[in-house]
């Protein structure tokens, strides 16, 4: 008993810091001040850059930089941050399972902590599946975009559906086994024009495996060659299965989880729209080589751990200006290009097309290079009728 009443005062101190940070940053954040006294509740971290797959419509396919893991010597700093935090994202541009060190540092993470992991489920086999389990992994979102071998090698350029379905149904049978039901499974899926009719069997897909939540996003296309395979070609098409998708879901009892659809967007988004952003201050993304940057989508670097302290970093020069015109019009360009909720404008070109260098840099501004009729047609885009949509995957890269 006196031992319950210590635990329960421990956590009422824990949860004060917590609470007592989150009301300042919130506060700083609407107060647009840069030089802050509050600490990021959310971050991502990603354990490593690699990734065992080389799918062609991921930066991963074309962008050349020197891949790595992050270092020892950079989680040590992060570790600190946890008592502010109320979510993780133990992931980032890569596949974290390459990592061995992957569980140790979800083993790290408080429990209090809403922990998430994003994966492509190649590599979750027994072992992987069952310590998700053991360390309560809170939510584990699985990439697919295909409801069958055949349209997962169109996507993805590999044979992996059906492995990735059996190592699922192995977790399933791991959280039956230990009474848990977490990590609680939402199925992801990347909508092309050629895949979008099937997202409806992917939803029944997803109940058939237990997942709360289906969640689906339009393709960002990053290369000239995938150009014509954006919905915004074809904004009837993602209109229809985005509704047809929700009718779905609801009768299932499913979460699901869509960007507004372009019909929507018509009706809500209005040009000059100044979007507000408050991630600079709430969200931080710690990056495989040491660098923060302030979000998930902007890849500005703001400091590098393995240089400076985290204060130094949060205080330091780059951020402060960052902050400074994150909400004003002359706020950075991959910010006028970001992905997040709320900030995108769907009916916008340029949220589905940013064409990439191989040093993952925007080259093309697409309404001035790209001739809307010239992709009308998808047909006259075929083929991929004979070859998988995606190059053969580089799996050297282990
Ligand atoms: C970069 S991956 C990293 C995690 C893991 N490797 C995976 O595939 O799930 C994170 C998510 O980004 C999605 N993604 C990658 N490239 C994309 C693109 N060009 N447009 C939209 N989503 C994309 C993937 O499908 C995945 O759900
Ligand atoms: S699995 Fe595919 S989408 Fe995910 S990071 Fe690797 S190459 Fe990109």
């Amino acid at each position: 008993m006196p031992q319950n009443i210590l635990s329960q005062w421990l956590n009422y101190f824990k949860n004060h810091r917590y609470q007592k940070n989150a009301d300042i940053i919130y506060q700083e954040s609407r107060d647009n001040i840069a030089n802050v006294h509050g600490y990021p509740t959310r971050c991502f971290i990603e354990i490593t850059d690699k990734c065992n797959l080389k799918c062609k419509f991921c930066g991963h396919s074309f962008i050349k930089v020197k891949r790595t893991n992050i270092p020892d010597s950079v989680i040590e700093k992060i570790k600190p941050l946890f008592p502010y935090m109320s979510e993780v994202w133990v992931v980032g541009f890569g596949e974290s399972l390459i990592d061995p060190r992957f569980f140790d540092i979800l083993a790290m993470i408080p429990k209090r902590i809403m922990t998430r992991y994003v994966s492509n489920g190649l590599l979750m086999n027994r072992e992987a599946a069952r310590k998700m389990v053991d360390l309560r992994l809170m939510d584990l979102c699985i990439s697919i975009d295909a409801i069958d071998e055949a349209s997962y090698f169109q996507t993805r350029g590999v044979n992996g559906f059906n492995k990735i379905i059996e190592n699922i149904k192995v977790l399933n049978e791991i959280k039956q086994q230990k009474g848990s039901k977490y990590p609680e499974l939402r199925l992801s899926y990347t909508f092309f024009r050629s895949n979008a009719e099937k997202f409806l069997d992917f939803i029944d897909l997803a109940h058939s495996l237990g997942a709360v939540c289906v969640s689906a996003d339009y393709l960002t296309v990053y290369r000239e060659d995938l150009i014509h395979e954006s919905l915004f070609w074809d904004q009837e098409l993602g209109n229809r299965v985005f509704k047809a998708a929700q009718e779905k879901c609801d009768k299932l009892g499913m979460i699901l989880s869509l960007p507004p659809s372009f019909e929507e967007a018509a009706r809500t988004e209005k040009p000059g729209d100044q979007p507000v952003c408050y991630e600079p201050w709430n969200f931080v993304r710690f990056r495989s080589n040491g660098q923060l940057s302030p979000c998930c989508v902007n890849d500005i670097q703001l400091g590098n751990l393995e240089e400076k302290s985290f204060d130094e970093i949060w205080n330091g020069k780059d951020y402060q200006e960052f902050r400074k015109q994150v909400n004003t019009f002359r706020y950075d360009l991959n910010c006028k290009q970001c992905i997040g909720w709320g900030i995108r404008k769907i009916s916008d070109i340029r949220y589905h097309i940013k064409i990439l260098d191989t040093e993952g840099k925007v080259v093309t501004h697409p309404e001035i290079h790209f001739d809307p009729a010239r992709y009308q047609d998808l047909s006259l885009f075929n083929s991929r009728k004979t070859e998988p949509l995606l190059q053969a995957n580089d799996l050297s890269q282990k």
